[in-house]
Parts: structure tokens; sequence; C-alpha cells
């Protein structure tokens, strides 16, 4: 079992196999080109399946596969099957943008991935394609609608922006409802390569849009998951509400995030990082557990996304599409 520096269970590994991404959206991603990560720093599937396989051996149980956009990496559909060979039991899941699932969905199924979660901040065309910086939606929607068909089980996340999808929020938790899929909103969470003019939600203010519409009853938090659920009383329906600038949910944190280039990081808060790619370039699986060891030794008590700290010198340069949120 993997226990880190404050007597937090790590059970949940978070691999981003690339920073890429067919999407801009205006709360991940800088406008203008910048520059990727060169191809061959990129550790292979092989060198990434070696270091998962040393966190599966050790206590990992939980599996996440994101980006930038996971379905840009060419092959993926291999690194799932190797994942799951090794143990089927793994909650196996994947964050995406769904554009390329109308024809990634049962690839995916078949290689043994269980759970999808899909952004879907906005379900007018113009709307989307403002915030992502691309005309998206219709193939977002063709690439959920595949995925249920499939027989995945699929999330949604929303992030609210005040003057730009605001207004959607019952929209795309009445969506969710009646195709059967559970939304979580999520509260922008500031950082440096994102559009400085956003002006995210708080998590009052987008359970108050839901208020209007709908009575509803706090649940709590689903065990060490960073989403507060809410049910509907007048439907029964479950959404969640995921809200960094509480981070009361970091006292139960669960999790560390391994990048495309190796570096394992133990908050997505801070700049801290330790590589393991020399160790797994190596096959050194002795040198990949060590640094794991050190990593969740070092791990930090809490974010520090708050209310007042919005522009916080502290939050990390590292850009969300590194690590996939
Ligand atoms: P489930 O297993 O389905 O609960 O997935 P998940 O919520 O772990 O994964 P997902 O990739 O859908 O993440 C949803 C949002 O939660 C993203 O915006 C993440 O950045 C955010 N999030 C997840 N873990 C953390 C965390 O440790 N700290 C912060 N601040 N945000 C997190
Ligand atoms: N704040 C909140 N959520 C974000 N995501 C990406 N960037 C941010 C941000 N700055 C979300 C995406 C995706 C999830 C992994 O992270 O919408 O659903
Ligand atoms: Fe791409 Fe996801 Fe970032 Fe959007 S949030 S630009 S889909 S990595």
């Amino acid at each position: 079992m993997l226990i880190d520096g404050h007597g937090r269970k790590v059970n949940y590994l978070r691999v981003s196999v690339t920073e890429r991404c067919n999407f801009r959206c205006q709360y991940c991603m800088p406008e203008k080109p910048f520059s990727w990560v060169p191809k061959e720093n990129l550790l292979s599937f092989e060198e990434l399946f070696m270091f998962i396989k040393v966190a599966m051996d050790e206590g990992v149980d939980k599996i996440r596969i994101t980006g930038g956009e996971p379905l840009l990496r060419e092959d993926l559909d291999s690194f799932i099957k190797m994942i799951n060979d090794h143990n089927p039991d793994v909650d196996l899941a994947m964050t995406t943008n769904g554009f390329l699932l109308p024809e990634a969905s049962q690839r995916l199924k078949d290689a043994g991935l269980k759970r999808l979660n899909i952004s879907l901040d906005s379900l007018k065309a113009d709307v989307a394609a403002k915030i992502a910086q691309k005309d998206v939606l219709p193939q977002v929607l063709k690439g959920i609608d595949k995925a249920l068909e499939v027989g995945l089980k699929v999330k949604l996340n929303m992030v609210p922006l005040k003057g730009i999808n605001d207004d959607e929020i019952v929209d795309i938790l009445d969506y969710a409802q009646q195709n059967g899929m559970k939304v979580r909103f999520i509260e922008y969470m500031e950082n440096r390569h994102a559009d400085q003019s956003l002006r995210g939600m708080h998590g009052k203010e987008i359970l108050a849009k839901v208020k209007e519409k709908y009575t509803i009853r706090a649940l709590g938090r689903e065990g060490a998951s960073p989403s507060f659920n809410y049910i509907i009383e007048e439907t029964g329906y479950e959404f969640g509400l995921i809200d960094p600038h509480k981070h009361d949910f970091c006292e139960s944190c669960n999790r560390i995030r391994l990048t495309a280039e190796g570096f394992l990081i133990p908050c997505l808060y801070f700049d801290e990082a330790m590589s393991i790619a020399d160790h797994v370039k190596k096959g050194d699986i002795e040198g990949a557990s060590q640094v794991l060891a050190q990593v969740l030794k070092d791990k930090p008590k809490e974010n520090r996304w708050s209310d007042e700290n919005t522009d916080d010198e502290d939050i990390s340069s590292r850009a969300f599409y590194e690590t996939g949120g």
C-alpha cells in the first residue's frame, strides 16, 4: 500500500500520454502556438507501462489516461490493453475532449477501457467554438453518443465561465440527466496559460443556477473524489461539484500524476516534480520505485487555490495540458 507523508493512502495514478491537443480551450491553453515537447522526449508506452506496473504492484488500483488529448497519441488502445491485461480489475478510465470518439470508442472498449470523462462546456455550437477555439460541438456530441452506444460509462465535465456559458448550467445538467450520464461542474482554476480575462463561477453561484429550477440536497463526497455530490429531489438525479477553491478534498487526496515525459507530480497546484524517465529507460525498476517513494513523502498537504489569491505567484507554471488537469 502506498501512503504519503501526511498518512493518506494513494491508490490513483493519472497518466498523461501527450500534452498535445486538437482544441485550444481558453481556460487551458494560450491561443498562439507554443513549443510542444519534442516527440523524442516522450516516454514510450513500454516505458510508461514499466512505471505503471511498479505503481500497480505497490497498491494503485485506479488509473486514468489523460492528455492534452490522449486520443492524439497513436495506438493508444494497445497501451490500454497492456494495463488491462496486467490487471483487469483496475478502474481504468480516460479523460478526453470527445472529438475523436466517434471513431475510437469501440476500439477503446475492446481494449478494456471502462469509463470516460468527457469535457462538455456548452450545447450551443457558437459558444463551444468560442471556448475550444474550433467548431467542435457536432462531433463531440456524436462522440458522446458513440461512447454510450458501445457501453462505456460516461461522465461529463463542465467548467462554467462568467458571461460565456454561465446560462447553460441547467441545460447541460438536463442533457446529462436525460442521457444517463453524471455531470460534474468544475470551478475554473486560475492558471498562467489561460486567457487572463476569464472569470470562473464560484461553486455557490453554480448551485444557485441549479436551484432556479430544482430543489437539491447535499450528499457529500464520494470517497476520495474531489467531487461533492448533490441529488435533485424532483428526479433523483445525482450530479457533482468540483470546488478546488475550498480545497477540503485535499484531506483525502489519493492521487499522483505522471506526465508523458516521465515527471511524477505530487500536486497539481505546485511546480514540484521528479523524473522517472532515466530509470525506466534503463529498465531500473528499483530506481523508479525509489522516486515514487520520495514523491509520496514530499506530497503537499493541500493546494492553495482560494478566493483571495487567484493570481498567486505559487500557482504552478506547469500547464493543465501537461498533466490533464
Ligand atoms: P473520477 O474517477 O471519474 O472521479 O475522475 P476525476 O474527477 O478524478 O477525473 P477528471 O479527469 O474528470 O477530473 C475532473 C476535474 O477535477 C479536473 O478539472 C481536474 O483537474 C480536477 N481535479 C482532479 N483531481 C484534482 C486534484 O487533486 N486537485 C485539484 N485542484 N483538482 C483536481
Ligand atoms: N480549470 C478547471 N478545469 C479545467 N480543466 C482544464 N483546465 C481547467 C481549468 N483551468 C478541465 C477540463 C477537463 C478536466 C480534465 O479538466 O475541462 O474536463
Ligand atoms: Fe485540450 Fe483538454 Fe486543454 Fe481543452 S482542456 S485545450 S481539450 S487539454
